[in-house]
């Protein structure tokens, strides 16, 4: 419905009043979409438009400012997927300061407003600003009642189940804790995880993450907090809402309880006195910033007794008694000189943009990533317009840069003014520009949508697939071969002779006797291979001719199948002969081999289907052959209890378990030989089924499978 809009300057006070509530709501609408649903309706651009309009009416008609309206409210509208919870106070933000002379003129404005000389007699704490998201931590009587999102300020997000997998915070306060104490702080993930976390992704053909924060965000927002527990969350502890009794009367005192309360809290919080010693305190954080573990994106200074917080007060949005100062944006203009196409080892093709080398915060970015074809024309993962403009990304173009979260190099927007009149909109290849084969998106099944990754499919016959497999097969979790790094992967790929050549992982093993004395002279001359290299290689290799089936497993580098679900596959068929029988017999994707595989608690259908992809190729089973010629796959050991009556037998746990956790169910009947099976079939020794069990137990009776009940199940275990 399109809206005929009338000049703001035009507006008489009526209109603008029917102007601002209507833009109100529609504002509050697109926020929902935004953030709750991720399905935005409008571009950025016209929603940023839409605020603007709101901003200029309440510019010209101040007395008609809502108090709902877009301007007066604080971060992101809740979701409405998890349950609202109040807050007992609102969770406020902070004012932001830039420079050293703001930062005087804060600590001036606390002297002022208190009626003190500034003689350098009241104390500030200085805590690093973590970059991640608010929580508040809601205890009665010493226990954990509620966890719950800053979400406007005044309401956020019931997250309490998914904070109970972050095991730093406490569940329990010490009995010397108040009745009522809500502690608040900022949950993050650490940087460390981040990227083994993207690793993972990576070996497992997935997307990647952008940064921590965001990745934190949807972390802690998943509705099964299986998945926010795998994430590793973290918390640091800095502040508090309703409090029924005060166990200090300074920020300082107030963190130090936290401490001794169990919570962590940070390290690198001073109690400083002078402004020189503030500003000396800011430049050694911003010195340590790259190497701490997680990100801060600056300081946050507040005044340290709590009596002059409290005759301090609050502004609007944010205390009086406390400011941020935060690092200069981490941003730099430059060019993109190319943008060039790298195809990884499952064939995405990932587009990069190579710069003119920019230093961005302290370090020199040549490259950015641009994710996909979507991504440069500006369009995101939900269809919507990003970067500011939704402008596309072309080469010649000025662009600006930022190290997202300290981490990775990304294109914040184009200088469109900038742009050569000649430049042209980039076109994604519709070929491999490493084998030429035809490079297509895949259309995901069950949405029916386009995936957002561009795939070669050349298969083996692209080099860049063939060489990127290799680098995977010879990686640390993998078979890793010590001496095998990236550098001479390509070496070895790219050698003509045939006595170096490795084209297939199988070359690695038959390398030593492919020699003719001659390799040694060959490579010893070649940079980076001595004598002494040369011979610990080949006994790196020889150290691999036997290997745990799950490693095995993991580096045929099957499309997602990750190290996880190697293991799974491996402990499920216990040999490589036995998986890759029941691996053909399941082809059909239909019978017993085909219901056994998506019934092992962890694979579901789109890997069970990539797993039998894969035996389907002649390609890769014979590679595979030629493999085992050189290599055993150790049979997968199976945890068992020989004395255990479950030992080798396959349970399915179904309806709600009251004893147990699932995962703790699960745990203890593997740890005692048996198989956990997530579906039903003729092999299921036995069923547990609690209450609600639906139709696993009618499929259970129907096959004669033995059920028991939770009590039974423990009296067979023995307790
Ligand atoms: S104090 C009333 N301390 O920054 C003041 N906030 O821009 C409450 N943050 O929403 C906040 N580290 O998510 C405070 N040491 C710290 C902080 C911190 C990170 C975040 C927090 C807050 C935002 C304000």
């Amino acid at each position: 419905m399109a809206v005929e809009l009338i000049a703001v300057e035009d507006l008489n006070e009526e209109q603008a009043r029917a102007e601002l509530a209507r833009l109100s709501g529609e504002i509050a609408h697109h926020d929902a979409l935004y953030h709750g649903k991720d399905k935005p309706e409008i571009s950025d651009a016209d929603y940023d438009a839409l605020k603007r309009r709101n901003d200029a009416i309440e510019a010209q008609f101040p007395q008609l400012v809502r108090i709902d309206s877009p301007s007066q409210r604080v971060g992101a509208a809740p979701a409405g997927i998890f349950a609202q919870v109040t807050h007992a106070r609102p969770m406020l933000s902070l004012d932001n300061t830039f420079s050293d002379e703001d930062v005087s003129d804060f600590v001036a404005s606390v002297y002022r407003f208190l009626g003190v000389m500034p003689d350098n007699s009241i104390a500030f704490t200085a805590e690093p600003k973590i970059d991640g998201l608010s929580m508040s931590l809601r205890y009665e009587n010493r226990k954990l009642v509620t966890a719950a999102t800053r979400g406007d300020g005044t309401t956020g997000e019931n997250v309490t189940v998914n904070i109970l997998t972050i095991k730093e915070i406490p569940t329990e306060l010490p009995a010397d804790a108040p009745d009522v104490v809500e502690v608040r702080g900022e949950v993050y993930m650490a940087k460390s995880a981040f990227f083994a976390l993207n690793a993972q992704m990576e070996a497992e053909g997935k997307p990647t993450y952008v940064n921590p924060r965001n990745t934190a965000s949807g972390s802690l927002r998943q509705l099964d907090p299986k998945v926010t527990a795998s994430r590793k969350l973290k918390f640091f502890a800095y502040a508090w809402g309703e409090i029924s009794s005060m166990p200090a009367d300074t920020q300082w005192g107030m963190v130090e309880t936290f401490r001794t309360w169990g919570f962590p809290v940070n390290p690198l919080t001073r109690r400083l006195m002078s402004v020189d010693e503030i500003i000396a305190h800011y430049r050694e954080i911003g010195l340590q910033r790259a190497d701490l573990d997680y990100d801060i994106d600056g300081v946050v200074y507040k005044v340290d007794r709590l009596d002059l917080q409290g005759r301090l007060g609050f502004r609007s949005r944010s205390p009086r008694w406390a400011t941020a100062h935060k690092f200069p944006a981490e941003q730099a203009f430059t060019t993109v000189e190319a943008i060039d196409i790298q195809v990884g080892r499952t064939g995405a093709l990932t587009p990069v943009a190579r710069l003119e080398p920019i230093t961005v915060g302290g370090v020199v970015v040549t490259n950015a990533t641009l994710h996909n074809a979507d991504y440069i024309e500006g369009i995101g993962n939900g269809g919507e317009r990003i970067r500011p403009e939704g402008h596309d990304i072309r080469v010649g173009d000025t662009v600006i840069v930022q190290r997202a979260g300290d981490v990775i190099p990304q294109v914040l927007d184009v200088v469109l003014e900038k742009r050569p009149a000649t430049s042209v909109q980039y076109l994604f290849p519709t070929k491999c520009p490493v084998c030429g084969s035809h490079a297509v998106r895949e259309k995901n099944e069950k949405t029916g949508k386009l995936d957002s990754v561009t795939r070669c499919t050349g298969g083996f016959v692209c080099r860049a697939q063939a060489v990127e497999h290799i680098k995977h097969f010879v990686s640390r979790n993998a078979f890793d071969i010590e001496g095998l790094g990236t550098k001479q992967v390509d070496f070895f790929f790219e050698a003509e002779d045939p006595s170096l050549s490795i084209r297939t992982a199988p070359d690695i093993f038959t390398l030593k006797k492919r020699q003719d004395g001659s390799l040694l002279t060959k490579l010893e001359n070649i940079e980076g291979f001595g004598r002494v290299s040369v011979r610990k290689l080949f006994d790196a290799i020889d150290a691999r001719r036997e290997i745990a089936l799950q490693r095995f497993i993991f580096a045929l580098g099957i499309r997602h199948v990750g190290e996880t679900t190697a293991k799974l596959l491996a402990r499920s068929y216990g040999s490589y002969a036995a998986f890759a029988e029941a691996m053909q017999a399941a082809a059909p994707r239909h019978g017993d081999a085909w219901n056994e595989l998506n019934s092992i608690d962890g694979i579901g259908e789109v890997v069970a289907a990539s797993i039998v992809e894969f035996f389907k190729e002649p390609r890769n089973l014979q590679v595979v052959q030629r493999l085992l010629d050189e290599v055993t796959p150790l049979d997968a050991e199976v945890p068992v209890a020989s004395n255990s009556p479950v030992a080798g037998k396959t349970v399915v746990f179904t309806g709600s378990l009251e004893r147990f956790t699932r995962d703790e169910a699960k745990a203890r009947a593997e740890g005692l030989g048996a198989k956990v099976a997530g579906s039903v079939s003729k092999k299921t020794d036995y069923v547990v089924a609690g209450p609600g069990a639906g139709s696993k137990l009618d499929k259970a009776r129907e096959l004669g499978v033995s059920v028991m009940t939770e009590d039974d199940w423990l009296e067979l275990i023995g307790g």
